[in-house]
């Protein structure tokens, strides 16, 4: 089968497609015909060597996935042959197979294409975790969403807006603002941290309750001054490169705080609680409670492309590979 491989860990533009062997199925495991694989930032960060962990090389760069069951292992009964699925192996995901644990596969609503579903796990997971389990978020509270064209910004509108919540948005440019008023957000802002700065409050009619935060940097601190009594500023991630460094008397006034989101440990350390997690947003999609929006499909062969546009903030919503 072909994968994209990492042989040295650095940059992005050393990865290349290779043919390389067969997996070999264990008992419970199931092996997928990949049909797509979501491109994160965690891919970008395994690359270059600058995630906590360090997997030897060579290895194949791809965390998330989504495809066609086309081996079943000794045992596995909770999955048939041809079951579409979509699965997290961490690393493995940029090739045309990759073998997962049968246990941690969820099959697919119809109404999910294949390149949507790989680009879901991560950022809805994210979302909904961060609503439910970090800043317990309650209908009609007010939220905005930086980096709202991203990946996990829109994922982050779209449930927030599910949850009864009215979503801002911030963006840097005009179709990243269309995408993230498109999923359901009542206003959107420049994601300049100046104009913010001035903007929010103006703009939502007083101030924010919740702020979804994947970009850090100033944009941090301009969105933290805009919380209202009792506001809760989510830490995400830090799309734009500086983790910003907060004035704690920010975080004082008003009885603000500051709550940080370590999805991928918890669903990690809790994959029960994931899988209810998952379901829920399976469910959400099934009903039409969200609609999930479609990501650009590159070749498989554009591995490199898709990282580096991800880091290069050129991509509205999300990148699928296609094999
Ligand atoms: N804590 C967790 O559990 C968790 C889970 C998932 C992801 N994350 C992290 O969340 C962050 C965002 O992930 P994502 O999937 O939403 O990524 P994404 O789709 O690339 O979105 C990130 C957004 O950040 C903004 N940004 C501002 N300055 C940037 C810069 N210099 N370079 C790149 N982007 C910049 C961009 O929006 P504008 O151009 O509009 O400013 C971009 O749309 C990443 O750091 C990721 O590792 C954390």
């Amino acid at each position: 089968m072909r994968a994209i491989v990492c042989h040295t860990p650095g940059q992005i533009n050393d990865l290349v497609v290779e043919e390389v062997a067969d997996l070999m199925v264990r008992p419970g495991q199931i092996k997928v015909a990949v049909e797509a694989a979501g491109v994160n930032y965690v891919d970008a960060l395994f690359v270059e060597g600058r995630y906590q962990i360090k997997p030897n090389p060579p290895f194949t760069p791809g965390s998330e996935v989504a495809g066609v069951v086309m081996e079943l292992g000794e045992g596995v009964t909770s999955l048939n042959l041809g079951d579409r699925v979509l699965a997290s192996p961490g690393l493995g995901g940029f090739a045309e197979q990759v073998v997962v644990a049968a246990s941690a596969c969820s099959v697919l609503p119809a109404v999910l294409t294949s390149t949507a579903a790989a680009c879901f796990t991560q950022s809805y997971s994210t979302a909904l975790y961060t609503y439910l389990h970090r800043v317990n978020l309650k209908p009609g509270e007010r939220v905005l969403v930086l980096g709202g064209g991203g990946g996990v910004g829109l994922a982050a509108i779209r449930v927030g807006v599910a949850l009864g919540a009215t979503v801002y948005a911030a963006a840097s440019t005009e179709e990243k603002r269309a995408a993230a008023l498109a999923a359901g957000a009542t206003a959107v802002f420049d994601g300049d941290p100046e104009q913010l700065k001035q903007t929010i409050r103006a703009g939502s009619e007083g101030g924010i309750d919740v702020v979804i935060d994947p970009v850090g940097g100033p944009s941090t601190e301009a969105s933290l001054r805009n919380l209202r009594d009792g506001g809760r500023l989510a830490v995400i991630g830090f799309a734009s490169g500086p983790i910003p460094v907060i004035p704690s008397n920010l975080v004082l006034l008003r009885n603000r705080s500051l709550v940080g989101v370590d999805w991928g440990i918890w669903a990690m350390t809790n994959g029960e609680a994931q899988g209810e997690l998952l379901r829920q947003l399976l469910d959400m999609v099934a009903t039409g409670a969200i609609e999930v929006d479609e990501p650009t499909a590159y070749d498989f062969t554009r591995g490199v492309e898709a990282l580096s546009d991800l880091l290069g903030r050129n991509v509205v919503g999300k990148i699928a590979l296609v094999p």
